[in-house]
């Protein structure tokens, strides 16, 4: 059944060469929101992570972390929080800037969403360096909940991202649907 669901869920990612730059393979991951039988396998399998963490709630990571977050809280009876990127959140917040290959980025949440006894899963749709994951990790953390784990639907091992986290899982599992 999981190999089912694994050459399910990769024949419905497009690769795009050469975007958003030259040398960039863009994994796509369009076709599969647009497949219901296939966003609905990939919401389960993400809701039983977060069953199986104990987790009691879902954050999810601008852009595309909402689209598959957002569906992996309800599937889980479980609250759903986005964490954005800097300015779009009107409350009080948490922000945590992080490196990029050139410049930087600053994510924010809602301190107020996040209490001590909580432990949040983290969704999103790619782990590439690591570098938002590890930001976002750092947020819940900040606000004082527990991370109970990080689930994705595809790692880019080639980019090192699993061992850059592993400091600050410290424990919590990483799960990726798909390795490439
Ligand atoms: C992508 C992806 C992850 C992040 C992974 O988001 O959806 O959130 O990059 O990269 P990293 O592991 O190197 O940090 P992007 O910043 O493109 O935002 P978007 O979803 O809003 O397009």
């Amino acid at each position: 059944e999981l190999t089912d669901i694994t050459e399910l869920l990769l024949s419905r990612i497009r690769d795009v060469a050469d975007y958003p730059e030259p040398g960039v393979m863009f994994k796509d991951i369009t076709p599969l929101l647009a497949d219901p039988a296939a966003f609905s396998a990939l919401t389960d399998a993400l809701a039983a992570v977060a069953a199986n963490t104990g987790a009691t709630k879902v954050v999810g990571l601008e852009a595309r972390g909402f689209i598959l977050g957002a569906p992996v809280a309800i599937r889980a009876g479980l609250g759903f929080i986005p964490v954005r990127k800097a300015g779009k959140l009107p409350g009080a917040t948490l922000s945590q800037a992080y490196d990029l290959e050139y410049g930087s980025a600053e994510i924010e949440v809602h301190a107020e969403d996040l209490s001590t006894d909580d432990r949040i899963l983290i969704v999103d749709d790619v782990l590439a360096t690591g570098g938002t994951a590890e930001a976002s990790i750092e947020l819940i953390r900040r606000a004082g909940a527990e991370v109970a784990g990080l689930a994705v639907l595809m790692e880019l091992g080639f980019l090192g991202g699993r061992a850059r986290l592993e400091p600050a899982l410290a424990g919590a599992p990483l799960e990726s649907l798909l390795k490439v």
